[in-house]
């Protein structure tokens, strides 16, 4: 056992324990969040805990060996991630969260900190899991190009690396067939096309959008819930149909914005952290703001995403994985499919979903 910590396998959750219902700022995924589960001191450790722990005690010494060797940051994380993976595809989800703290509390995780991606995503500086300046590490933004610039060469290999893993190019897909969407939206409707970005972090879609920068759309409104991250939509968009609103999706579904309808409303980087039933009430609450004709797209991270056994552990960032029947299953509890066109589809690299959903005109 970790010294001094204890583990109750009982305690422990199924699948979305961990992955708090998002309502508003106040009920995201934290850190704490997640130790608060971990941290009881029952006794009734399971057999394959005790296994586990026992694997995962070599894995990290064998990583800790390859360090003080000072191999390559590259040939170190990539076989541990590997080895992660492979464990968290075996386990019961049980088993495989009760390791977490084990690894977040082995000396070996200074290494990995040393990566300024998995560094903010571990240390979570805007106090929850998964902000707009996580994303713009992962998507290269220069926003993050002087601390990636004071990172440590080892840092800097480490990071050379993460910044590739399935999950993150997958993430810079999703950006690019935001943009895309945005476009071909506005070519077909014309200059009253009409845009809402739910949980919209830094709104980086926008930046390549050639439809907002020929000012073909009416408006392009931009809701979060973090107060930073609406700020600096403000100021990067100032003096186009780009309009911000500091909310949350509580309020959304309370309708107090009074928003008005929309040819294209989407979600991305936010289902992932939503249980179904707040998931169906924001799927309908969106449909309903469209406008005939008008498309509601959400993505979700896919179920085999390779890299989810270090992001959940090293990076200390846990996703709701889903799979394309989770996908329908919220479409069909949320809409008659008389009257919408739906489709659920993976991105190129297979590890996101999207759904989308078009009101029939
Ligand atoms: C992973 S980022 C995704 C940002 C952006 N949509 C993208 O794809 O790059 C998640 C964003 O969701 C926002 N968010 C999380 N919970 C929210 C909520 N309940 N209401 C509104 N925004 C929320 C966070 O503030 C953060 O900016």
């Amino acid at each position: 056992m970790a010294e001094g910590v204890r583990y109750a396998i009982s305690d422990l959750l199924t699948k979305g324990h961990f992955v708090n219902t998002i309502l508003d700022g106040k009920s995201l995924i934290t850190g704490e969040t997640i130790a608060a589960g971990l941290g009881r001191t029952l006794d009734d450790r399971s057999e394959a805990f005790e296994t586990a722990r026992a694997e995962l005690a070599l894995i990290l010494h064998t990583t800790q060996q390859q360090i003080s060797q000072q191999k390559a940051p590259a040939e170190i994380i990539q076989p541990l991630m590997a080895r992660l993976e492979a464990m968290r595809l075996r386990l019961h989800a049980d088993v495989w969260r009760a390791l977490a703290p084990i690894i977040q509390n082995h000396p070996v995780l200074d290494y990995f900190l040393e990566d300024p991606l998995t560094r903010w995503s571990f240390e979570k500086p805007r106090g929850y899991s998964g902000d707009a300046q996580l994303l713009d590490y992962i998507y290269c933004d220069p926003h993050v190009a002087e601390s990636i610039e004071s990172a440590s060469e080892t840092g800097k290999a480490l990071y050379g690396y993460t910044q590739n893993v399935p999950s993150c190019v997958a993430a810079r897909e999703r950006r690019d067939l935001l943009t895309r969407y945005v476009d071909e939206i506005a070519a077909k409707r014309g200059a009253q096309t009409e845009v809402l970005a739910i949980a919209a972090g830094h709104l980086r879609e926008a930046k390549r959008s050639v439809a907002l920068r020929e000012g073909r759309l009416k408006r392009w409104v931009a809701l979060d819930q973090d107060p930073q991250s609406v700020g600096l939509i403000a100021r990067d968009f100032a003096g186009t149909a780009v309009e911000t609103i500091d909310g949350s999706v509580r309020t959304l579904l309370a309708r107090s914005h009074k928003l008005g309808t929309f040819d294209f409303i989407y979600a991305s980087g936010l289902y992932d952290y939503l249980q179904d039933k707040v998931a169906v009430k924001l799927t309908k609450t969106c449909l309903r703001m469209l406008k005939p004709g008008g498309t509601f797209l959400f993505a979700n991270y896919a179920e085999g995403n390779p890299d989810a056994g270090y992001r959940e552990t090293f990076m200390n960032w846990v996703l709701l994985l889903r799979s394309e029947a989770d996908m329908w299953n919220i479409i069909n509890a949320s809409v008659d499919r008389n009257d919408v066109e739906a489709r659920v589809y993976f991105g190129e690299n297979h590890n996101v979903l999207y759904a989308a959903v078009e009101m029939r005109g």
